[in-house]
């Protein structure tokens, strides 16, 4: 039965400077940016679900917040989640806690491959990525995306040569892949972790946008392809995209392989990155049992928003938006423009007012490309649009 789309509700208006937001502060917008177009940090301006809230609410009263274990209920509630939404029959004993996302993408890089080692990564591509691994003191080996019509897909040859380099151990995988919006697909899956199998490159597989993909677009959980792909991946998978809750979340490592979970395992104790917050515990379990008309809602808003997006750069002509299949990230292309990618930068800040995340921050492959976040009110979006149009239009003048 189609169920009734509460859209107004993402309509709302609320000002993430009540509190010290990331997206809206000087650290992300710099000086004198705090009335820009905040369209950078990869989250979203809606007010979470209520069944989360009310999760949240009910931990509060209880008033009393010591250590906790793990809540019973909340790896059922991911697997659940996992076969519900993504036929994936995720077993809770393959799962570890983690603080977040980019901590597993640390710890694995720096437990299974030493120092020197190179990891292959596939840019454009999250900018964390290339911290990590300069900071673990890893080579970063880029196998770029191939960008034709449009449309990104992998290098499968350029793979099968760098993982054929025994100094080349592991591979940091976007699925799916901030900043172009790829959903990869089984198919592509499997040559990927074939090439990778073959030549023993682990896979570690970043999965924080997999649960917000566009129509015709499943997500296919790597570890999900079958034993053999499962052995040879580390997943990072969290609800801190899709429920919009980042700052009152944890994450959660896969690891199929007995041998390699347990070393996980030592090594987060060892880090003594083991404890639980209460908070993110009963939010995520929440979200997972019972987050799904929340998460249909938000993805129908923002495929809205995507729409009017896509209307309006074809009326202005000299921008190109790398078509999504998922995330609410969207990748432009102003290469038309002409400008450098300082002078894009500035452009963009300047006479449009957008505080965007620069496309030469994912690699140089993103020059004159930016990331645009679309999870914001519709009205702000076509508003920021507006002033979009007008500095193209001055800068045509
Ligand atoms: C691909 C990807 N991985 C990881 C993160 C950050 O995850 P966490 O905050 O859990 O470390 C982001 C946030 O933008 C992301 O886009």
């Amino acid at each position: 039965m189609a169920r009734h789309r509460t859209g107004t509700k993402f309509d709302l208006e609320i000002d993430r400077r009540e509190v010290p937001a990331l997206k809206t502060h000087k650290m992300a917008l710099g000086e004198g940016g705090t009335n820009l177009f905040a369209a950078g940090v990869a989250d979203m301006d809606f007010k979470v679900a209520d069944v989360v809230l009310e999760a949240m609410q009910k931990r509060l009263n209880h008033g009393i917040f010591g250590y906790e274990a793990v809540p019973d209920g909340l790896l059922p509630a991911l697997c659940d989640w996992q076969m519900r939404r993504h036929n994936w029959a995720l077993d809770a004993g393959d799962i570890l806690r983690a603080p977040n996302v980019l901590n597993i993408l640390a710890i694995a890089a720096s437990l299974f491959t030493d120092a020197g080692d190179g990891v292959i990564v596939q840019p454009p591509v999250f900018f964390d990525f290339y911290d990590i691994l300069q900071e673990n003191g890893r080579q970063v080996v880029p196998n770029p995306l191939i960008l034709k019509n449009g449309h990104y897909t992998i290098d499968f040859n350029g793979l099968e040569e760098l993982s054929a380099n025994p100094k080349n151990k592991m591979l940091y995988l976007c699925n799916p892949h901030n900043p172009v919006g790829r959903v990869w697909s089984a198919t592509e899956l499997r040559k990927l972790g074939d090439i990778c199998a073959r030549h023993n490159v682990l896979v570690v597989s970043d999965e924080i946008h997999g649960d917000i993909t566009f129509e015709g677009h499943p997500y296919t959980p790597f570890a999900s392809l079958g034993a053999a792909y499962a052995d040879n991946a580390i997943t990072a998978l969290s609800p801190a995209k899709s429920f919009n809750i980042a700052a009152c979340c944890s994450a959660f490592t896969v690891i199929s392989n007995a041998a390699k979970r347990h070393a996980f395992l030592v090594e987060n104790s060892r880090l003594t990155v083991n404890k639980n917050n209460s908070f993110a515990s009963v939010a995520m379990q929440a979200a997972y049992a019972a987050g799904d008309d929340w998460l249909d809602d938000v993805l129908h808003y923002i495929s809205g928003n995507l729409a009017l997006l896509r209307k309006r750069l074809v009326a202005f002509d000299t921008v190109e938006m790398i078509e999504p299949q998922g995330t609410f990230l969207v990748w432009l292309d102003f290469r038309k423009l002409g400008l450098t990618p300082d002078g894009l930068t500035g452009f963009l800040r300047k006479q449009a007012g957008w505080a965007v995340t620069r496309g030469q921050a994912f690699g140089q492959q993103g020059e004159s490309f930016a990331r645009l976040n679309i999870a914001c009110r519709r009205a702000k979006l076509d508003k920021a649009l507006d002033s979009l149009e007008t500095a193209l239009r001055n800068l045509k003048a």
